[in-house]
């Protein structure tokens, strides 16, 4: 396991609010922390079939444009009932309009077209670092829990409301965003990064 000896890390982003939450996360390593966007960097397309996969495409792509240590993520939401769909295809679900109103409504669909009834699903969150020799270490976070019967409540983003966390009775889109973020497949992957190559 390598560990983090640089004073400066690259975000694999061009999103601002996933810059600004992962800055917020490393703000106590005392890393200067720059994004993609900030240094142009191109966008690599998502071409591999797993979120460890994709981590590490986005966060050696950044690395070796940039030559700085790099922090890529990917996440998404998998649903048992559907062989892990829609999985690493979690935002393309919401089409080009980024609509997650027809993302639940397909799972959904698609739920109740499998005539299953196993409602459990996870998210899921990896994190890779790369160093711009090429060398890699990654995390993977989940948080496991159940699909609601229907979206719930206005908190969060993507697939939140229609996820209820194991132990809960509330959805994502319900809780407080303090106690979605102290539990999240995100919160859990960082903390394995922090605790193996920053703390
Ligand atoms: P990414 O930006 O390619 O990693 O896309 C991840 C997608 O997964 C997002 O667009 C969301 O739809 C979904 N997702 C990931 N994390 C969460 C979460 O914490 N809550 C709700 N949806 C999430």
């Amino acid at each position: 396991m390598r560990r983090v000896t640089e004073n400066k890390l690259v975000i694999a982003s061009h999103n601002a609010g996933k810059v600004r939450e992962i800055g917020a996360l490393l703000a106590p390593y005392g890393l200067d922390v720059v994004s993609a966007g900030d240094l142009d960097l191109p966008e690599p397309e998502e071409t591999e079939d797993s979120f460890i996969g994709n981590a590490e495409l986005k966060a050696r792509a950044a690395a070796q444009a940039s030559g700085l240590l790099a922090l890529a993520d990917d996440s998404g939401f998998a649903v048992d009932a559907l062989a892990g769909a829609p999985g690493i295809y979690s935002a393309r679900w919401a089409g080009p309009g980024k609509d997650f109103g027809i993302a639940m409504q397909r799972v959904l669909q698609e739920m109740a077209a499998s005539g299953s009834a196993d409602r459990s699903a996870a998210f899921i969150c990896a994190l890779t670092l790369a160093w711009p020799d090429g060398h890699v270490e990654s995390f993977e976070g989940r948080i496991d829990g159940q699909v609601a019967d229907a979206p719930r409540g206005q908190n969060g983003f993507g697939y939140d409301p229609l996820f209820i966390p194991s132990g809960y009775d509330q959805t994502f889109g319900e809780l407080e965003p303090a106690a979605k973020h102290a539990m999240s497949h995100r919160a859990r992957a960082f903390e394995q990064l922090i605790a193996a190559c920053l703390a």
